[in-house]
């Protein structure tokens, strides 16, 4: 494309660089996300793309489209030379991730929305893009229309962050404001949440902490060049909720929120994990509410700033994988920053966190190796605890906590070590 610009006084024609050709897009998946993209590109003419083929898993759902456009092989879009995008937007993280690598391979660029998928092989598919020249872009995986990927990759790429902390799940934010706001019974919120295309295919990964933990996962790379292996950190969830953790709040004044926590801290480390937690009237997070995200964004001299936005639902998700299809058209890539020209903090799970433990059975107290206790109470059909454990020891009881009858919240007292 040519454009006009002024050259030493004179008027000159300039080339721009970025290329004219359409993306022509081979998309997998047509669910919430899929078809949501799909309206969305319909309500952007001037966008250079089309979808030439959609893959789908099952030929006989019916759908609203001509199906002329859909293909249950795979092969009808990663050996298509005239496709040069292709956009994955399915649940299954392991077809996912076949899909996502061949296609690297083959030189197609790729939008993914995969969050589970790319918090278990980003190290891989970096190395990939590196070797092929390839381009993965996948903004839409963390906090649906919040540009937070992006963000971090490009206005902040310098080494002033120091933390990431927000809501990174609609669902679950939804259904603790629907307990919170409405007073609506835990599973009939989650339903809802289902119904309105909010929830993962298995609800479970949002409410137990495992979608935010991914997303948190994809942000540490971004923001501050460290990957950490899922496995290895600490996730829980909401499922546990009472009536009782609901008062014991209110009568605080205080909101719990299922937060996704990243700090750096020390010499040059960062620690990360999700958890149900007590925020307070004067925390931006406070009136997150709904399928909205919001990410407190925190760094030397600037202190905070915050981003806020739909996080959950097919439209806003599938304008932000638009987004990724527009970057691409401007051969957009991401630099990994963080991780070519710093060096990246280590993660560290030494530090100690302050917990609420609303319990059933003393005996399940014994699992966390309390370091301290600070305040507990003893009703007739509740108890809890307020005490300090190690988040080294949560990680290795993080399953068992999963399977016992009790709820944890973090206060948001953390002590670092001397690292
Ligand atoms: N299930 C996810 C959520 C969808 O509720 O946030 C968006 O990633």
């Amino acid at each position: 494309m040519e454009t006009i610009e002024i050259i030493d006084n004179k008027v000159e024609k300039v080339k721009i660089s970025y290329s004219e050709t359409t993306q022509v897009i081979g998309l997998f998946g047509f669910g919430t996300v899929g078809s949501g993209l799909y309206h969305v590109l319909q309500n952007s003419p001037t966008t250079k793309a089309r979808i030439k083929k959609v893959c789908i898993k099952n030929a006989f759902k019916e759908r609203s489209l001509n199906s002329k456009f859909f293909s249950t092989n795979p092969n009808d879009i990663l050996d298509d030379p005239e496709i040069n995008l292709v956009v994955e937007l399915i649940d299954n993280a392991d077809d996912a991730y076949l899909i996502v690598k061949t296609a690297l391979l083959h030189g197609k660029s790729v939008v993914s929305g995969n969050k589970t998928m790319l918090a278990h092989h980003l190290e891989e598919l970096i190395e990939i893009q590196k070797k092929t020249g390839s381009a993965l872009l996948y903004d839409a995986s963390a906090c649906g229309s919040i540009p937070i990927i992006r963000n971090l990759e490009e206005y902040y790429d310098n080494d002033l962050l120091l933390s990431i902390r927000g809501i990174l799940n609609g669902s679950s934010n939804y259904i603790l404001s629907r307990v919170f706001q409405h007073n609506d019974d835990y599973n009939f919120a989650l339903k809802k949440a289902q119904e309105l295309g909010f929830a993962e295919s298995d609800p479970s990964f949002d409410v137990m902490g495992f979608d935010a933990l991914f997303k948190l996962v994809i942000l540490a790379v971004h923001g501050f060049g460290t990957y950490v292996y899922p496995n290895d950190a600490f996730n829980c969830g909401i499922h546990n909720l009472s009536v009782h953790d609901i008062r014991y709040a209110k009568e605080k004044g205080l909101k719990i929120k299922l937060v996704a926590t990243l700090t750096k801290f020390g010499k040059n480390c960062i620690t990360l994990f999700v958890m149900p937690t007590f925020v307070s009237a004067d925390d931006y997070i406070y009136n997150v509410e709904d399928e909205y995200n919001g990410v407190v964004i925190e760094g030397a001299f600037y202190e905070k700033q915050f981003m806020f936005g739909k996080g959950a639902g097919g439209h806003p998700t599938g304008s932000a994988v638009l987004s990724d299809i527009t970057a691409r058209f401007h051969d957009y890539r991401y630099e990994y920053k963080k991780r070519k020209y710093f060096n990246y903090p280590e993660y560290s799970t030494d530090v100690v966190l302050e917990v609420f433990i609303r319990y059933h059975d003393i005996v399940d107290l014994s699992i966390f190796g309390i370091e301290e206790v600070i305040e507990k109470y003893n009703g007739r059909d509740h108890r809890w605890m307020i005490a300090k454990v190690k988040l080294s020891s949560l990680i290795k009881v993080k399953d068992l906590i999963t399977k016992l009858n009790l709820f944890i919240a973090y206060t948001g007292k953390i002590e670092y070590s001397e690292k």
